[in-house]
């Protein structure tokens, strides 16, 4: 096993009573990387999180953390990283500057240091304005961003978040990107939870995805996405009354079901070859049906999760 094997999950399992909520999981996360953990609600997704952070113990199977296993020695693994969740511990009557200092200072941090580091994350985190306002005024998104950049504070060398976007505006959430790629950027490697397949997509490096407590791919969004294979027709039909004989039209000529979003008929081509396009539009226009707009894309990670999932439900 190579040292850039930062995290080490090997066949991990979970029970619930007689509920399997981790099903023999895999996975190695290596150092430097953004790894996203992908899974629809009650996939499994915090309880294997809570089981590498050492809050869970795992019914069979082990986990690394720089080499050290989280259970028989789960007081080094637990110096390896830092979560956010820890962020409860949090002074509601102090500053956000004060609260970053103080972190700073328990993580060893110099008095100069802390002071350096709490400047730069309110920075980062566009905080400076309301960092010495007390908490009681801090909007929800704020309080996210002060408890992200808490557990920044002492440069963990694994982060561990649990949907760490969830529920924030799109700024914000572009904020909390950008902090976790700097800290990334310092050598550290991050493992996250979310449930948003763009974010994913655009940030990751590598991606698993989780449905009903197992393991049902891995690899980067590039790799997923080939698995998937093809690209994808969007058509966007100008006068909505015509739209479902549109996409009739459209399921005929490729062979499979459409999805409609709105006035757009949304589906997979196989392979990438002309005629199907040239059919269907002549078709179309047979019916006396005209477009507004026509599009090819790769496949979105979206189509990667239903395909997998299907059947599986
Ligand atoms: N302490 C517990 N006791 C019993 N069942 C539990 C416990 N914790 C979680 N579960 C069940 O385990 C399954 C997985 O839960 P988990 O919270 O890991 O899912 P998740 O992928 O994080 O979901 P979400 O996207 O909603 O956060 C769910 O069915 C949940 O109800
Ligand atoms: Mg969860």
């Amino acid at each position: 096993m190579g040292s850039d094997n930062v995290i080490v999950v090997q066949a991990i399992q979970k029970e619930f009573g007689t509920k399997k909520v981790v099903r023999a999981v895999s996975l190695t996360v290596h150092k430097g990387e953004i790894f996203a953990l992908l899974g629809p609600n009650g996939a499994g997704k915090t309880t294997l999180l809570k089981m590498m952070t050492t809050l869970l113990r795992p019914d069979a199977g082990s986990i690394t953390l720089n080499g050290f296993n989280t259970v028989t020695q789960s007081r080094q693994a637990r110096h390896q990283f830092s979560v956010t969740n820890q962020a409860a511990a949090i002074d509601q009557d102090l500053s956000a500057r004060e609260n970053l200092r103080l972190f700073g200072r328990l993580n060893g941090l110099s008095a100069k240091a802390s002071r350096f580091r709490a400047d730069e994350l309110l920075t980062d985190f566009d905080l400076s304005q309301s960092a010495d306002q007390t908490l009681a005024t801090f909007s929800g998104g704020m309080r996210r961003r002060l408890d992200l950049a808490v557990s920044l504070v002492g440069r963990p060398q694994i982060l561990f978040l649990d949907e760490p976007t969830t529920g924030l505006d799109p700024r914000t959430r572009t904020q909390m990107w950008h902090a976790t790629q700097k800290l990334v950027n310092s050598g550290s490697t991050v493992f996250l939870t979310t449930q948003y397949l763009e974010e994913a997509d655009q940030y990751a490096n590598r991606i698993a995805l989780i449905d009903h407590g197992a393991l049902i791919a891995s690899g980067t969004p590039n790799d997923l996405k080939k698995q998937v294979g093809g690209q994808q027709l969007q058509i966007t039909i100008a006068n909505p009354q015509q739209v479902v004989q549109a996409q009739k039209i459209c399921a005929a000529v490729l062979e499979q079901t459409v999805q409609l979003n709105g006035q757009t008929i949304v589906g997979p081509l196989k392979g990438i070859d002309g005629p199907p396009v040239t059919e269907l539009l002549t078709r179309l226009q047979l019916a006396g049906i005209s477009i507004s707009k026509l599009q090819l894309a790769p496949p979105s990670l979206d189509d990667v999760f239903l395909k997998m999932t299907v059947g599986k439900n």
